[in-house]
């Protein structure tokens, strides 16, 4: 079990923010990661569809004998994980509950959420961190405009920082102290969010806090790969090509090894 990889999936290229996090914590883990090109974007979508589509991501995942399912995606996370751990037997992490976790440390209670369309309509993040902090006081706003910029490799050019001060105003005069990053390109806008909202404002970046509970749970139920493999893995929906060239911005390395597949 333990020589087994993790799978990690999302809807595209976003989750590779979550594949990078994961490769970077715990290297001689091998690691599959499938991007449902031909079907993104999720954040758009129906629930019903949504979960349509997790689940027959998650089935190839499975069916390549992975030992943990991460679900990158946030909109696949907020809607389809229920389901997903029904399933399943492995483990199935997704990022909302490490995003939350990390979020109740606001100091005033006073936090923001930002996310697609599909994430912030399901409210799965206000109630996560409502659970452990039940006074909190949530402000949610869906940012759909940030995907497109960033995959046109606009994260900080002045149209998205323009673009955030649109979208923030709200949560500015609110005077939230946090900020969840609730979709999984926004990490890449983390100086542009800083420039917005000043320094007084954590931004919580759930692929990270993912990552770290990825290498929490393999610590505690002894899941660690002891061969220090190391090898990585990719595969899409669609062709290639627009992957690997939006893909590189993402994790900073050329993507070597991507395959096209069917999958559902
Ligand atoms: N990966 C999606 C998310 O984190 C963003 C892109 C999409 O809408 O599919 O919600």
């Amino acid at each position: 079990m333990r020589y087994r990889a993790i799978g990690i999936f999302d809807s595209g290229v976003g989750g590779l923010t979550v594949f990078k996090e994961i490769a970077a914590r715990m290297p001689g883990e091998n690691l599959l990661y499938l991007g449902d090109t031909a079907r993104v974007p999720y954040g758009t979508k129906s629930v019903e569809t949504v979960q349509r589509y997790a689940l027959e991501a998650a089935e190839f995942l499975v069916d390549q004998g992975v030992k943990m399912l991460v679900v990158a995606c946030n909109t696949a996370s907020a809607v389809a994980l229920p389901g997903l751990r029904k399933r399943f037997q492995l483990p199935v992490l997704g990022v909302i509950e490490p995003g939350a976790c990390k979020a109740v440390h606001s100091r005033n209670r006073r936090i923001g959420v930002i996310g697609t369309e599909g994430t912030i309509n399901s409210g799965r993040y206000p109630e996560a961190i409502r659970k452990l902090l039940p006074d909190a006081q949530i402000f949610s706003t869906p940012c759909p405009l940030f995907v497109p910029l960033v995959e046109e490799g606009w994260a900080d050019h002045e149209i998205a920082r323009l673009t955030a001060a649109e979208y923030l105003q709200g949560m500015i005069e609110a005077r939230i102290d946090t900020l969840v990053l609730g979709c999984t390109h926004y990490p890449l806008l983390r100086e542009t969010l800083r420039q917005v909202l000043g320094d007084g404002v954590m931004l919580v970046d759930s692929a990270e806090e993912t990552a770290k509970s990825v290498a929490r749970i393999f610590a505690e139920e002894g899941l660690e790969n002891p061969q220090h493999g190391g090898e990585r893995h990719f595969f899409v929906t669609d062709v290639p090509t627009r992957f690997e060239r939006v893909g590189r911005a993402f994790l900073g390395t050329e993507l070597n090894r991507v395959q096209q597949v069917q999958i559902g």
